[in-house]
């Protein structure tokens, strides 16, 4: 985020001394301050000051990760995954955000994962990339060390590379926390599109800098009722050798993480929830990029929300046929009824997988069946990639095997 921020107690000169309230008449100690920047030095950061050293670890152990192993979608076909079949409701208690999360799809640049928690996380940071959690249904606390969040369905949740964390379901009337976990291997901003040179946001954007939220800070051990003192663990993904290159460790700390005294710079975690998405409608079907709402190396996250839908007098509202030649297109349908998959079995929950080497577009008949319509009342995040996608093992288990012949029937 290019937007400066600064909360808690800082000094007014960076890199200078800063140090806990002096007492019995003896100075105060210093606190330790850390830059965490990306792009070695060369782009977005933030300075924190911390009660401990920072690079303090008292242990070091292996954490085995699950399964990211992929397999390849070969033959090559469109896909129907049905994600709300992933978790069962008798495992949702035990379950959370981040050890619990199931591999839906994969490539070399990103990773789509898919939660239904009730139980809180460890302290967690992502050393691969950053990550944009989409909370489809439920509430969570989330704290991080900038400060905590509260999130709740619709928000997606854009957490940097590196920042330690944590996930805390609230108990909701309605739902659990459905989490759909889109994790980068690089960082994830605005489309660079809709940014001025000097990075704000411009005029023709679907949102704004007020329609994101920042954390609420500082955040300390005491204010989550813990000790200041208390060992702690982090759970880290890291690069290594295990499938997709990822590994994880976990470290001890002989303090609690949540130790930073105040920060302020252009990098921390924020929030966008999805109703704040300002859609673009035109006379003609308007092409997926100006439903584009983030990006990351080598893919992009789209939202396709309710609006007004084409109006010139001859218009077919659901899309033309299409062939993306260079990316493979996941359509996540979150809410709504989507006018374009009538009959195909997708509904709420439903991931669609349409992959480049192959047109994809409207089911048998929507096209005639949209003519007249002038809002669609649908809900769906898209993440375009521009490598192929792979099935892990989370996909593997929902694939409906069925949906690559709902435009024609499958010979014997
Ligand atoms: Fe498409």
């Amino acid at each position: 985020m290019a937007h400066y921020q600064a909360m808690g107690d800082i000094p007014p000169k960076r890199h200078t001394q800063h140090r806990r309230p002096a007492r019995g008449g003896r100075t105060g100690e210093l606190y330790y301050e850390e830059l965490m920047g990306e792009e070695g030095f060369s782009s977005d950061s933030s300075l924190l000051y911390h009660r401990n050293i920072p690079s303090t670890v008292v242990g070091a152990r292996e954490w085995s990760i699950g399964d990211l192993s992929t397999t390849p979608n070969h033959p090559l076909v469109p896909r129907h995954l049905r994600l709300h079949d992933l978790f069962a409701p008798k495992d949702v208690k035990n379950t959370d955000v981040v050890t619990g999360r199931r591999l839906v799809l994969g490539n070399g640049d990103v990773r789509i994962s898919y939660a239904v928690a009730g139980a809180p996380s460890p302290w967690y940071r992502n050393g691969v990339g950053d990550e944009c959690v989409y909370v489809e249904r439920g509430r969570a606390r989330v704290e991080t060390v900038f400060g905590g969040f509260d999130v709740a369905e619709g928000d997606y949740v854009i957490i940097p590379r590196a920042t330690t964390h944590r996930w805390i379901p609230r108990r909701s009337t309605k739902d659990p926390l459905r989490a759909y976990a889109i994790e980068a291997n690089s960082h994830i901003a605005p489309p660079k599109r809709y940014l001025s040179k000097y990075g704000q946001l411009l005029e023709h954007a679907p949102y704004c800098e007020r329609d994101l939220r920042g954390p609420e800070g500082p955040l300390l051990a005491e204010d989550v009722g813990a000790r200041a003192d208390e060992e702690s663990e982090v759970y880290i993904k890291h690069r290594g050798n295990g499938p997709g290159g990822i590994v994880g460790t976990v470290h001890t700390l002989p303090f609690h993480p949540l130790d930073v005294v105040g920060w302020d710079g252009c990098l921390y975690p924020y929030v966008f929830n999805v109703r704040d998405f300002e859609p673009i409608t035109g006379r003609v079907h308007q092409p997926p990029p100006v439903h584009q709402v983030f990006e990351g190396w080598n893919f992009v996250i789209c939202n396709f929300v309710p609006r007004k839908v084409d109006y010139h007098p001859l218009s077919i509202p659901v899309p033309y046929y299409h062939s993306n030649v260079d990316s493979d297109e996941i359509m996540f349908y979150v809410d709504g009824d989507y006018e374009a998959r009538k009959g195909s079995g997708i509904g709420k929950g439903s991931i669609s997988v349409h992959p480049g080497g192959h047109a994809h577009g409207p089911q048998p008949g929507a096209s005639e069946a949209s003519i007249g319509v002038e809002y669609f009342d649908e809900l769906a995040v898209m993440v375009d990639t521009f490598r192929p996608l792979e099935l892990g093992e989370g996909g593997r288990a929902v694939d409906d095997g069925a949906y690559a012949w709902s435009w024609g029937r499958p010979r014997a």
